[in-house]
């Protein structure tokens, strides 16, 4: 049967609040809670083996790629390449025999990725896979199939895929870990604790749509947007910025923080909005003091953070957004809702096509 809209104005609204129901579906087949213990359907692929990670996506998947190549070096201490798909297969890549290529698709059709995972087959790596449709190329040419459980995604720009992407990618980093040795009973109960807590940490993200709604007027008119984030949180910042191009086709740049001084701070002044992600954590007074670097020049600041943060950041923005306080490892998973909603409710208020926004395809089958 064909998915409905149900009682939302556009699928992409609804794919965005299905995201607590979606992301706890997909942890469901990656940790079990009892046990606090993450538990990957690795087959016979033993992780143990592996000394490198080389991780292949486009777009929206490719962000989710790049938070986890910080988690994969973080705890399990395993080297990580990422490149761009289109990149990958052309730029003649070192590619030890044995390696791990991950790749992270929605569809599991798009073009450059699947030539780049029949690349890296010809270069004896094994394959993991990401993938949201469980019948697509991608999955079918596996060695380790990991599912996302978003359910169909019908809005072009891609929201709750992304989102459970991120979940089964903490959980191989977790897993990864273990079978390294890297990581203690402990370690992983809490991480399986800080997991099964995000449904609920995106519930308490969501609650805050109201409050995105009614700023949405402040970032239209804008025509250049810049977003700032560091750590695991800096894809996120470039998610943003491609949501916010995507949909409501005003330009705009995800940067890394601490970067913004080699350059973009040139752009600054009080016709650029800034949008800052900075949960508490131990990034978050680093990115606050070059959010303090903008608003020395001019610059107008949406601040996203916790309470704790936004006080003791948050004066002087143009604007705050509330999200709840998380353990920095959720805090990617988290954050995708409120870019989410800006981009979507700054596109309703110009009035551009949310679900099918021009020049764009929701899966791209050319190269
Ligand atoms: C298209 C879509 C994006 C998506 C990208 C990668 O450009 O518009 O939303 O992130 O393809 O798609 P995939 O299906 O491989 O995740």
């Amino acid at each position: 049967a064909p998915v409905e809209k149900g009682n939302y104005a556009h699928y992409m609204q609804k794919e965005i609040f299905e995201q607590p129901i979606a992301v706890a579906q997909t942890l469901q087949s990656y940790v079990r809670p009892f046990e606090g213990e993450v538990a990957l359907p690795t087959g016979d692929l033993d992780l143990a083996t592996v000394g490198r990670v080389t991780i292949v996506a486009c777009g929206t998947s490719f962000y989710a790629g790049m938070v986890a190549k910080y988690w994969i070096e973080q705890f399990a201490r395993v080297p990580v390449d990422i490149d761009v798909a289109s990149e990958f297969r052309y730029r003649q890549p070192v590619l030890e025999p044995g390696g791990l290529a991950l790749f992270i698709s929605q569809s599991g059709e798009t073009a450059d990725t699947l030539a780049a995972l029949r690349h890296a087959r010809s270069e004896q790596q094994r394959i993991a896979v990401v993938v949201n449709v469980p019948t697509s190329s991608m999955a079918r040419e596996a060695d380790l199939l990991l599912p996302t459980y978003a359910g169909p995604e019908i809005g072009v720009a891609s929201t709750k895929a992304f989102t459970c992407q991120l979940a089964v990618l903490a959980a191989l980093s977790a897993n990864l870990a273990r079978a390294k040795g890297r990581l203690s009973r402990e370690e992983e109960q809490e991480i399986v604790q800080h997991l099964q807590e995000a449904p609920a940490a995106l519930n308490a993200a969501l609650g805050h749509d109201d409050d995105i709604a009614s700023m949405a007027h402040l970032i239209a008119p804008a025509r250049d947007v810049l977003y700032l984030g560091r750590g695991p949180d800096y894809p996120l910042a470039l998610e943003g910025a491609l949501k916010l191009k995507e949909i409501s086709y005003i330009h705009a740049e995800g940067y890394a923080a601490g970067e913004m001084k080699h350059g973009p701070i040139a752009l600054i002044d009080e016709a650029v909005p800034v949008i800052v992600l900075a949960p508490s954590g131990p990034l978050f007074e680093k990115t606050v003091s070059n959010m303090q670097e903008v608003r020395a020049r001019g610059g107008k600041i949406v601040l996203i953070s916790d309470a704790k943060g936004l006080e003791d950041a948050g004066e002087g923005c143009i604007a705050t957004i509330e999200m709840p306080e998380v353990h920095p490892l959720i805090a990617p998973l988290v954050y995708a809702v409120p870019v989410q909603l800006l981009a979507y409710h700054v596109a309703v208020t110009k009035g551009t096509d949310v679900d099918q926004p021009r020049n764009l395809a929701k899966s791209v089958t050319v190269e």
